[in-house]
């Protein structure tokens, strides 16, 4: 295994009726920006159990941060903090609100022109402002990470950024809180949670047992509960169960002093740029390819995972490895979540517009070996066509 460091310093509230634990969490003097989506927290109650919580406290709102946040908007927020001199910042939402915080709270502090943050992946990043979450849908692990994905929407640039100042103080997880997801987020949650095991345990063996062993049982048990959450939406125990998995997909744990790939998410992330398909759409497209194209570099890893997690033990090698990628595609599908870029109304023409944005950022030498480069990125989405 190899040396790693391994910080999460979020906390984490979960469970039901914890969004009244609000109180005790943001500091109590602090001048609080509330920040949230296009409207269904207002819709579903949670916006007025947060107000709740924070009878008495200073807050000003900042509403519609959108799917996939952009830069241009999120900017109109830091001016908001600067204006009132906010200190304290309280994303309530998706991935997408969390991740708009992240850059609010590390571009209000940032000298010069924030994009600059993206340019860097956030190594520019010196400080940021303190903030929390409270989650409503399952999915990209923001709430207890320090990673954030913001797009330019002049440029159609989607991208990511990390750093040690922005992990969230805290995060509330109430799974109640999931019921009213649309069925379309709750197949994307489960779908987008899968993948960040994947891109962190399918890579090569690396002396890691326990991190296997973690990854397969989050995989083993998206497996087995995402499909109850669209025939029983109303299950609290499943909710809870796919809430946390999504959380432990990517807080750290699994993906500590191992190899990691994020192939499938650097080629997904220009697909939504160019086309504004959700994030699990465009991984649900791009993963069984790129699991059929790197079959030989992944060889052994996709065996123990044919064995492990689908229990394919017959047949030679190459008979269970594709079995395997047709298994976890055919699950995609199951949530609800098409795989082909077809299925999305995209062509040849798509392929070639993605291979072009690639390109210009850079994103030639891809995966656990730097060896995706253009030229497999393209066979992977021919292969998806
Ligand atoms: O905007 P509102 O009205 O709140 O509606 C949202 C939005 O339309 C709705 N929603 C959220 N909670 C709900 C709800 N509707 C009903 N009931 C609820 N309880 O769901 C829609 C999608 O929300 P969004 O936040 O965009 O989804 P998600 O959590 O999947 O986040 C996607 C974003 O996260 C990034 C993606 O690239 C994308 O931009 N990612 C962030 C990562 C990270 N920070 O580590 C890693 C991921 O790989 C991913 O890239
Ligand atoms: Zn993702």
């Amino acid at each position: 295994m190899n040396n790693f460091d391994y910080a999460n310093p979020t906390r984490i509230l979960f469970g039901k009726g914890r969004i009244a634990d609000l109180a005790k969490v943001v500091p109590a003097d602090a001048r609080v920006l509330l920040l949230f989506g296009g409207g269904s927290i207002r819709n579903n109650g949670v916006l007025d159990e947060v107000h709740a919580a924070l009878a008495g406290f200073t807050f000003h709102e900042f509403s519609g941060i959108e799917p996939n946040p952009s830069y241009e908007n999120l900017m109109q927020a830091v001016e908001l903090v600067r204006k009132e001199k906010i200190d304290f910042l309280l994303a309530v939402g998706g991935g997408s609100v969390i991740d708009g915080t992240k850059f609010i709270a590390a571009a209000a502090n940032f000298d010069g022109e924030p994009w600059a943050i993206l340019e860097k992946g956030g190594r520019n990043v010196t400080s940021a402002l303190p903030f929390g979450a409270v989650l409503t849908l399952p999915a990209t692990g923001s709430e207890m990470n320090n990673g954030g994905v913001v797009t330019r929407k002049s440029i159609k640039a989607k991208m990511s950024f990390m750093s040690k100042h922005c992990f969230p103080l805290f995060s509330i997880l109430d799974p109640a809180k999931t019921f009213t997801l649309p069925t379309r987020q709750i197949g994307n949650g489960v779908v987008d949670a899968f993948a960040h095991v994947m891109e962190q345990y399918m890579t090569y063996p690396a002396n890691a047992p326990v991190q296997d062993r973690f990854a397969e049982g989050i995989l083993q048990t998206l497996i087995e509960e995402g499909p109850k959450a669209l025939a029983n939406p109303d299950d609290y125990d499943v909710r809870a169960n796919i809430m946390w998995c999504a959380t432990l997909a990517l807080n750290g744990l699994i993906g500590a002093g191992v190899p990691q790939d994020w192939a499938t998410h650097m080629v997904g992330h220009e697909l939504t740029a160019l086309y504004d398909l959700d994030h699990a759409q465009t991984l649900a497209i791009v993963m069984p390819s790129m699991l059929r194209v790197r079959k030989e570099g992944k060889r052994a890893k996709l065996l123990q995972y044919a064995a492990r997690v689908w229990h394919l033990t017959d047949g030679d090698e190459d008979t269970r490895i594709e079995a395997a990628i047709a298994k976890t595609q055919e699950f995609f599908e199951q949530m609800g979540v098409k795989t082909r870029l077809s299925d999305y109304e995209l062509n040849a023409d798509a392929v070639e517009a993605v291979l072009a944005q690639l390109s210009a950022h850079k994103m030639t030498t891809l995966g656990e070996r730097r060896d995706v480069t253009l030229e497999m990125s393209r066979q992977v989405l021919e292969l998806s066509l």
